[in-house]
This record gives structure tokens, sequence and C-alpha cells, in this order.
């Protein structure tokens, strides 16, 4: 079914399968958008993503990451919204580098492929980019995570395409499946740090650096989505609460 006659948003999310991606496609369902949930074509457990997403009501794409294909699938599906929420990690990359495979850090994946997607959707003419930076991202952000994030803001700010950019703080949870254990230290000590700061007048420290979870990002991304008003803006962690 060409999904080109739905009179509603039609979703494509990069990234479905990470943790706040699955929240995303959650958060779409939950307001009736049909929601495709990208799933790379070399992904090792591929048969289960299908079946997962589909059993949650979702569809399922698995276009190559190549822009054309990506500009061909996107027109046809008649997609509306593009959200970009696909990262790698450094444990990652090395284990690419080890195995012989494609390069997967922080350039390859995070800078590369998100803006091939952004060149696909903006030749679809498609009505949002939603775009998962982070917090602290800035001309003058030092560490090549910080730093590619702030080039892919540039040049998604300078494409044409309507786009909301969120800079969420540590994205955590109990539920995270993949086991990041720094992570989830990271957000305590920083979540409770920040408490003490706001005890002293740091309170809007606190509001920014706070942790989030997916669910919660999950549903402020796709609220924004929604939103006329949240086109061409950037939004900060303490308004990605809910
Ligand atoms: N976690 C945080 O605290 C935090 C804070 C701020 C911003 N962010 C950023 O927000 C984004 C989402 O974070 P998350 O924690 O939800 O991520 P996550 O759970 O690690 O998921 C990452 C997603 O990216 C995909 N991906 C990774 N390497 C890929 C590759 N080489 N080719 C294609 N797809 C690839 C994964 O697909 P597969 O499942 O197929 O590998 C997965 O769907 C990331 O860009 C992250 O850097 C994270």
């Amino acid at each position: 079914m060409s999904e080109a006659t739905n009179a509603g948003p039609v979703a494509w999310v990069a990234g479905a399968t990470g943790y706040t991606g699955q929240a995303v496609v959650s958060a779409l369902l939950e307001r009736s958008i049909v929601a495709y949930a990208h799933v790379r074509p070399d992904s090792p457990r591929k048969a289960y993503w299908r079946t997962e997403f589909v059993q949650r009501g979702a569809e399922v794409d698995s276009t190559p990451w190549d822009e054309a294909a990506l500009t061909g699938r996107l027109r046809d599906l008649g997609v509306t919204q593009v959200y970009a929420l696909l990262g790698t990690t450094k444990r990652r990359a090395k284990q690419a580098q080890q195995a012989g495979d494609a390069p997967a850090d922080y350039e390859a994946v995070d800078y590369g492929l998100t803006v091939q997607l952004l060149r696909a959707a903006a030749a679809c003419g498609v009505s949002r980019f939603i775009y998962l930076s982070s917090a602290g991202v800035g001309p003058s952000a030092r560490g090549a995570y910080l730093q590619v994030r702030h080039r892919v803001e540039v040049e998604l700010q300078q494409s044409g395409v309507a786009y909301t950019i969120a800079r969420p703080s540590f994205i955590t949870g109990p539920d995270r499946e993949e086991s990041r254990p720094l992570e989830r230290i990271g957000a305590v000590v920083s979540d409770g740090l920040l408490g003490v700061a706001s005890v002293f007048g740091g309170r809007k420290l606190r509001a920014r650096y706070r942790s989030t979870s997916a669910t919660v990002l999950g549903q402020a991304l796709v609220r924004l989505a929604c939103d006329p008003e949240a086109a061409n803006r950037v939004v900060e962690s303490e308004h990605l609460r809910g």
C-alpha cells in the first residue's frame, strides 16, 4: 500500500532500533501516526526487529544507506516527518575497525549517514526533519562527538528543510536494553550533583543537564514534530520533558 494518499503525517524513523528510536516509534503509534521504523539491511537482528515492530503496529523499511535509494523511498512512501536518531559509540567504531568492516565512527555514522538522510529528505520536500543532537553542541564545543553534531546542525539549518533540533542531556533509564553502566553512573552522579547545585541556586543548570528517559524524550520529539511553532527551532534539554 502506498502511503502517499494518507492525509495525516507519515513518519520515517532512522535509528528506530535504538533506545530513543523505539520510544519515538511508540509515541508515533500512540498518536495513530503512520510510522516506518528503519532497520538497516545489514542488521544482524533484522528478523527480530521486523517481528517486533510489526507486532507493535509499525511498518518496517530496510532501504540501504544510499542517498538515491533513500530519496526514492521517502518519496514513494509520502513521508512527511523524518526522525534522525542514529548514532554510534566509540566501542562500536572500534569493533567495526577490528572486524575490518566499513568505518563506523562519528564521522561516518553520526555525520555521514545523518547528512545523507537530510539530503534525501530535502530532495523530497518533507515537512519536518527532527534531529537528535546533544546538550553542549555549539561552534566551540570540543571533541569529535559534539563537533560532528554541530556540523549536522549547521547543514540542517542551511538546507531549506523545516527542522527541529533537540539537544537532550543524558538519555538513560533502567529500560535501556543495551548495558551502558558508565552512562547510567554518569547520569546518576550528574543528577545528584545537579540536585545539590539547585539547592544553592543552580536551578537552570539542573533543568538543562538533568537526565531524561527515552519515553519522555520520544513523546516530546513527536509532539514537537507535530507542532507548527516548533519548526526551525533548537530545543534545549529543559524543554524536552513533557
Ligand atoms: N544516550 C545519550 O545519553 C545521548 C545523549 C544525547 C544525544 N544522544 C544521541 O542521540 C542519538 C540516539 O541515542 P540512543 O542512546 O537512543 O542511541 P542507541 O540506543 O545507541 O541507538 C543507536 C541507533 O543508531 C543505529 N546505528 C548505530 N550505528 C549504526 C551504523 N553504523 N549504521 C546504521 N545505523 C547505526 C543503531 O542501529 P542498530 O541497532 O542497527 O545498530 C540504533 O538504531 C545518538 O545519536 C546519540 O549519540 C545520546
